[in-house]
């Protein structure tokens, strides 16, 4: 009755901003993304019959907070096993929790692999990511490597999951994060999609474009092409960012330095550098790289002011069981 799996986050270079169903978290808009390697999230779960209620701890300390979305997501899993126990979740990040760096897409994409093995309930992939994506949308892509498609729900019976386009050995771009904060994020993202849904004047106009930006990007990740996805996924990255600022109250998730790092970035692509940025609901700038230019931009990026560390990643694989410690 226990378990331990890993996931690593993934970075969306199509973005995902907007529930065509918020109950069912249901995608408005479809996402495409690389998986990381290098940051990862380790969850062990154990039923135990004992317990009165389930218990989380993060990084070795009890978090109440984060509760409360853990339990939703292990209720799921106890209905589809038909069994009523509590649970003890234990999670791991080696990296910043909730500060735009995916945490929840790792999070949930290890939790939901976790407790499904350790009520020995034989998921295939597809039903791992559905499940995760009820908890956040962006952990259903997750559940596998390289690149990976979500596609937009058409209707409320849509029960979406990610699915595979490209495994992390068949196109190995590398990303490079600068992290410019360290501190969670003050609007989550189901809170900043709600308010961009209901105020902007730019919604719509946002989810009618997403479905061109997605065949574009997935033709440029099936023929390897990096000009081209550069510019679908700086032009989706902008687009959603220009929607979150159009927002009332307007959501600004960048900082001072954030801005240096994009700066800095398309000028290094100006010189010849083959990278183009993307970022998501946080300040933290995620840098796509060709792998001959992680080098230069790794080092570029440490020197912006106000970036405070730097994470250098190749593309990483899906979730996985892993040994409990
Ligand atoms: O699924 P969530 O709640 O982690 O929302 C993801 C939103 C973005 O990271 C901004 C975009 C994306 O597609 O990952």
């Amino acid at each position: 009755m226990q378990a331990t799996a890993q996931a690593q986050p993934n970075v969306a270079l199509i973005k995902y901003w907007g529930k065509l169903d918020p109950a069912r978290n249901l995608p408005a808009t479809g996402s495409l993304s690389v998986t990381l390697d290098a940051l990862w999230t380790r969850t062990r779960v154990a039923f135990d019959p004992t317990l009165t209620t389930d218990r989380f701890s993060l990084n070795g300390r009890e978090d109440a907070d984060g509760l409360g979305r853990v339990s939703q997501c292990l209720d799921r899993l106890r209905r589809l096993a038909d069994v009523p126990q509590y649970a003890v979740v234990e999670s791991c990040n080696n990296f910043p929790t909730g500060a735009g760096l995916a945490s929840s897409a790792s999070g949930f994409a290890a939790l939901v692999a976790a407790a499904a093995h350790a009520l020995g309930l034989a998921l295939d992939p597809p039903a791992l990511s559905r499940l995760a994506r009820r908890s956040s949308g962006s952990a259903a892509r997750s559940v596998f490597g390289g690149f990976v498609l979500l596609p937009a729900a058409v209707s409320p019976e849509d029960d979406v999951p990610a699915e595979p386009l490209l495994d992390e050995h068949a196109w190995p771009l590398e990303v490079v994060v600068a992290v410019t904060a360290q501190t969670s994020k003050t609007i989550g993202s189901t809170e900043g999609m709600r308010r961009t849904a209901d105020t902007s004047a730019f919604y719509e106009a946002w989810v009618s474009s997403n479905g061109p930006d997605l065949s574009e990007a997935r033709g440029a990740v099936m023929s390897r092409d990096f000009e081209a996805l550069t510019s679908v996924s700086e032009r989706s990255c902008l687009k959603m960012h220009g929607l979150m600022l159009s927002a009332d109250p307007g959501l600004v998730y960048w900082n001072g330095a954030t801005v240096e790092c994009i700066h800095r970035i398309r000028e290094l692509r100006r010189r010849g550098t083959g990278v183009f940025f993307t970022l998501d609901a946080g300040p933290q700038v995620k840098a796509v790289c060709l792998p001959g230019s992680t080098e230069e931009v790794s080092r570029a990026l440490a020197d912006t002011p106000g970036v405070m560390d730097v994470m250098v990643s190749r593309l990483g694989r899906g979730v996985h069981l892993a040994e409990t410690p």
